[in-house]
């Protein structure tokens, strides 16, 4: 049987460098699953039909070049509501899960929808303002031209569409143990996280 670690949150929390580094500690194996929506976004943008994208979706498709850009970020919650493209990814992440070394999850939904049996579901969260102060400071360092204004703009955009949709909503599972980053430094968030990992294991 897997190990599972289920991380979810919003944008910019710090649930992809937690995730990273308790993968990393436990030995287990890391499944991003924003890149599977950033990667049927970035297909509907060059126009291809996003359920049509979510089905054939693969491995390599994962490290496509230019997932990490705003524009597909705002591309991937738009095609996160659509049902259909939601069921066509389960089954990648489902594997992916069961990994035998132990896996981690991190997204919106895995806690609540896509391993509800997970051994530990951590929700990660910060206000708005300490995550777009985060990701602008990240855009800017990988040489985008924005400003802090429009970030918040982004951030609050998608957290809207995130946890407003009906299906699958970005929501902490009833039994998720909430880490609040906006006060913590990184190394603070990550050392709570492995703690609460490692009490379950
Ligand atoms: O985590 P990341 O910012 O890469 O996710 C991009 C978008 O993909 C999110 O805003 C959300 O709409 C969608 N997503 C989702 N369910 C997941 C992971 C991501 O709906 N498990």
């Amino acid at each position: 049987m897997s190990f599972i670690v289920a991380i979810d949150g919003p944008a910019a929390a710090g649930k992809g460098t937690i995730s990273k580094v308790v993968a990393r500690h436990f030995g287990f194996v890391h499944l991003d699953t924003g890149l599977l929506y950033r990667a049927v976004g970035l297909k509907m943008l060059d126009g291809t039909d996003a359920i049509s994208a979510a089905k054939a979706l693969g491995a390599t498709d994962l490290d496509a070049d230019g997932l990490r850009t705003p524009e597909v970020a705002q591309a991937a919650s738009k095609v996160a509501v659509i049902p259909d493209v939601r069921t066509a990814l389960v089954d990648f992440q489902r594997s992916f899960a069961q990994h035998s070394n132990g896996a981690v999850l991190d997204g919106r939904d895995i806690g609540t929808v896509i391993c509800p049996d997970a051994d530990i579901k951590l929700f990660i969260t910060a206000s708005p303002e300490v995550r777009a102060s985060r990701r602008f400071a990240e855009l800017t360092a990988s040489g985008h031209d924005t400003t802090p204004d429009q970030v918040l703009a982004d951030v609050k955009a998608r957290d809207a569409r995130d946890s407003q949709r009906d299906v699958a909503p970005l929501k902490p599972a009833a039994d998720a143990v909430l880490i609040d980053t906006s006060d913590m430094s990184i190394e603070a968030a990550v050392e709570a996280a492995i703690t609460a990992v490692q009490h379950k294991r």
